[in-house]
């Protein structure tokens, strides 16, 4: 019984610690949101280079990066990490209309999200390469125009 006891304690401590880092602070979603993007630009960055010819198109390279770009498109929404509550805490240019249009922010990330999802299917050659390149770059773009402040 007493064994039972501390084994369900443990689990609840264990519950509880990821809940803790589920509700992580403003200023350490701020930090997640700016780092993923930062991290998703970089490999942008690289496609974008192979896409226009100017350092040669490399599938495992390719590949790598497209796969970062796909994994890494919805945690931050996920994680909250544009949330309420996360509009201070941290230096921030996003726009006070993240939370003021929620729903409309959300559907452009949800655009972002199926421009990223479609990247390792098309990094397999130049050509379908820059065409989803093409797309998810808009989607950065028209987020960015309404939601990131200069
Ligand atoms: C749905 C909206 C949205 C989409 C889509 C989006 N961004 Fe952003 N991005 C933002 C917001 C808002 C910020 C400002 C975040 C902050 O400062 O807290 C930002 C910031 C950034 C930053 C600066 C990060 C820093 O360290 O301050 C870079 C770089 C960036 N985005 C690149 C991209 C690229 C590349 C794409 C597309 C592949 C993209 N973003 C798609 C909303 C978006």
């Amino acid at each position: 019984m007493k064994a039972y006891r501390i084994a369900a304690l443990a689990v609840a401590a264990s519950l509880m610690s990821a809940l803790a880092y589920a509700q992580a602070k403003p200023e350490q979603q701020i930090e997640y949101r700016q780092s993923a993007m930062t991290v998703t630009a970089r490999s942008v960055g690289v496609l974008s280079a192979m896409a226009k010819g100017d350092i040669p198109f490399n599938k495992d390279v390719a590949q790598q990066h497209a796969a970062l770009i796909a994994s890494i498109s919805d945690l931050p929404l996920t994680a909250g990490a544009f949330g309420p509550g996360t509009d201070k805490g941290a230096p921030t240019k996003a726009d006070p209309k993240v939370w003021s249009e929620a729903d409309k922010f959300k559907a452009g990330y949800d655009k972002f999200i199926q421009a990223a999802k479609a990247m390792p299917a098309a990094a397999v050659d130049q050509k379908s390469l820059q065409a989803a390149l093409g797309n998810l770059g808009k989607t950065c773009k028209g987020c960015h125009d309404d939601y990131r402040q200069k």
